[in-house]
């Protein structure tokens, strides 16, 4: 009698403790509001899981990922951009086509665009200043058959959703992007319960966490079907600490929308 009025009593104390000290909210039912994550029941801070993010720097150069057989670079710690010795240009491309094919500046997230079409379309577009300005582009050009091929643009928010190797484009802003962004479409799914885009990307998270696309991120779809792509995060139920990789400042961005090649 003593011992189980004792192991109560331990148990009483224990859940008073538990009460007191740390006010756990189950997520089961409920979705954990704020810089929280549903961590094996319990809504958890976000610290940390994103210390141990914001701590992996890859060293400038190194393969943080890889999607459809293009590989991805870490840009870590990259401040020169006017660098020439980090412009990349297509190997043999004289040899195979008759023409230096420029890539890009390693390893910016235009890098990481243009080098997908080329390795994947024998495609390649103009020189931009900033990742926003391919949105004006008006054409890209086939190296391989010296063809130009009209692009085909996709306002954020109509009805066309993204499809692989489309290009999305960050506007340009004062805060985390002051020249737009780019990345590849890898994948898109507008029917489930979490709906997304799979991208591929350079010079954005420094790490894929060994997947084969780095972010996925948030669509939702309108009253008229619109399709709207965010620059947050899809969170998935059994995956919610991925919502902790965006914080307020990372949620600001706005998608302008998708550039597609014309393939006859
Ligand atoms: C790219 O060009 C090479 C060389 O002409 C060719 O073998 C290959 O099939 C082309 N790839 C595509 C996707 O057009």
């Amino acid at each position: 009698m003593k011992y189980i009025l004792l192991v109560l009593l331990l148990i009483f104390t224990e859940s008073q403790s538990q009460v007191l000290v740390t006010p756990r909210i189950q997520c089961r039912t409920k979705k954990c509001e704020g810089d929280n994550f549903c961590f094996q029941g319990y809504c958890t801070p976000c610290d940390g899981p994103r210390s141990i993010w914001t701590k992996r720097k890859p060293q400038w150069g190194t393969k943080i990922g890889e999607a459809l057989n293009v590989p991805a670079y870490s840009n870590y710690g990259d401040l020169d951009v006017q660098d020439k010795n980090k412009d990349e240009y297509l190997l043999d491309s004289q040899i195979n086509f008759g023409e230096e094919i420029y890539i890009g500046q390693k390893y910016q997230c235009v890098h990481y665009a243009r080098r997908f079409w080329v390795s994947q379309y024998n495609t390649t577009f103009g020189s931009v200043d900033r990742a926003e300005q391919i949105f004006d582009l008006q054409e890209a050009y086939n190296f391989d058959t010296k063809q130009n091929i009209q692009l085909k643009k996709f306002l954020n928010g109509g009805i066309e959703p993204p499809q692989q190797g489309d290009l999305l484009i960050w506007q340009k802003d004062n805060g985390e992007f002051p020249y737009g962004h780019v990345a590849v479409v890898i994948a898109i799914d507008i029917v489930s319960a979490s709906p997304h885009v799979l991208i591929a990307e350079q010079n954005y998270d420094q790490a894929w966490d060994t997947r084969n696309f780095a972010r996925a991120l948030k669509v939702s779809i309108g009253e008229n079907k619109e399709i709207i792509v965010s620059n947050n995060r899809q969170t998935f139920p059994n995956k919610d600490d991925l919502k902790c990789r965006d914080d307020e400042i990372t949620s600001q961005g706005v998608i302008l929308g998708w550039v597609r090649l014309e393939i006859q």
